[in-house]
């Protein structure tokens, strides 16, 4: 009799897995963004994730996990029921310079993720407070220079994009300020405005809007080109820096074992909003960078996170040794 139960318990199982995806989604989606409101991260999280919402049919709820730079909210991701309605927006950070930064991470990003697809690339820039008297990159860094750890550094927490691409530029300038972490660069740069930190790195859509009204200094974007929302900017490699070129990116993944049907869905609600002309408006005007097709894909968002893990653990590795 056992035997025969445990028959019918496994047929109407195999019958619901189908039927699972067909109905998804039927509730709320959370979204987790690893950083606190307001930051890069969340505003491209809300951007994209309006539009997937009306897709789905269904509400994508942004929940702010901040900590540890990033690797709070996607630990507590990935460990989330792998059912579709649980899904996370990771970046270059997260998914790329995280293992470097962190020896007992409690995910691989390679291995602990179903891959949905990119949602923007993120120009890097060099911002400082207005108050700040260089003039242009070069009286920058000599102004660096001369104010050692007495000059203060804005990120969102070891491991952030922020964090990853100032200690980059600290390593290449040659320079050891005093690091001021935050829960995400949305409070660090109310911050830079006031005046209480000097400067960050930060991804190009969280700071358009203060460049452009003159609340903080650009000092360089670290682009091969000027880009378009910031056309006033110059480039690193115009002022002498040609090394510092970094762009970074946000990803929209969800935990491994995600259904392959509903990642479908997912990566297929994120194409549509990435073809939207509102809400490539919204991005492009941040100054994001939108993915072509064929970068959207989840195999595409795989092969980035190997290559990018792969190419940040050596430079991080190097720049920490010279940040001590
Ligand atoms: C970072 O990595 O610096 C984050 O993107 C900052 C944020 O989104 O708040």
């Amino acid at each position: 009799m056992k035997r025969l139960i445990l028959a019918a318990g496994l047929a109407i199982g195999l019958m619901q897995a189908p039927a699972q995806a067909q109905t998804y989604p039927n509730k709320p989606i959370t979204m987790i963004v690893p950083f606190a409101a307001g930051g890069p991260t969340d505003i491209i999280a809300r951007i994209v994730g309006e539009h997937m919402s009306r897709t789905l049919g269904q509400q994508i709820v942004i929940e702010n996990v901040a900590g540890a730079g990033g690797t709070t909210g996607i630990t507590r991701a990935s460990q989330a029921t792998a059912d579709g309605y649980t899904i996370m927006m990771g970046h270059m950070g997260t998914h790329g310079a995280a293992p470097a930064l962190y020896p007992n991470l409690k995910y691989d990003p390679t291995k602990d993720f179903a891959p949905v697809g990119l949602a923007a690339g993120t120009p890097i820039l060099i911002v400082a407070k207005k108050t700040l008297p260089a003039k242009d990159l070069k009286e920058f860094n000599t102004w660096l220079k001369a104010t050692g750890d007495k000059a203060n550094q804005a990120h969102a927490g070891v491991g952030a994009v922020s964090h990853m691409t100032g200690i980059f530029y600290n390593s290449l300038v040659g320079v050891k300020p005093t690091f001021v972490p935050y829960t995400g660069t949305g409070p660090a740069l109310n911050d830079l405005v006031s005046g209480q930190v000097d400067y960050m790195a930060d991804q190009i859509v969280n700071v358009v809007e203060q460049i452009k009204g003159g609340a903080i200094k650009a000092y360089a974007i670290a682009t091969p080109e000027r880009s378009p929302a910031l056309p006033d900017v110059p480039t690193a490699k115009e002022q002498g820096m040609p090394e510092f070129e970094v762009s970074a990116w946000n990803a929209i993944f969800a935990p491994k074992n995600t259904p392959a049907d509903v990642v479908t869905k997912l990566a297929g609600a994120l194409d549509k909003a990435l073809d939207d002309e509102a809400t490539r408006k919204r991005l492009l005007d941040l100054g994001g960078i939108i993915p072509d097709k064929a970068g959207r894909t989840p195999d595409a968002l795989q092969k980035l996170v190997v290559a990018e893990v792969a190419r940040w653990t050596p430079v991080l590795k190097a720049a920490m040794a010279t940040a001590k």
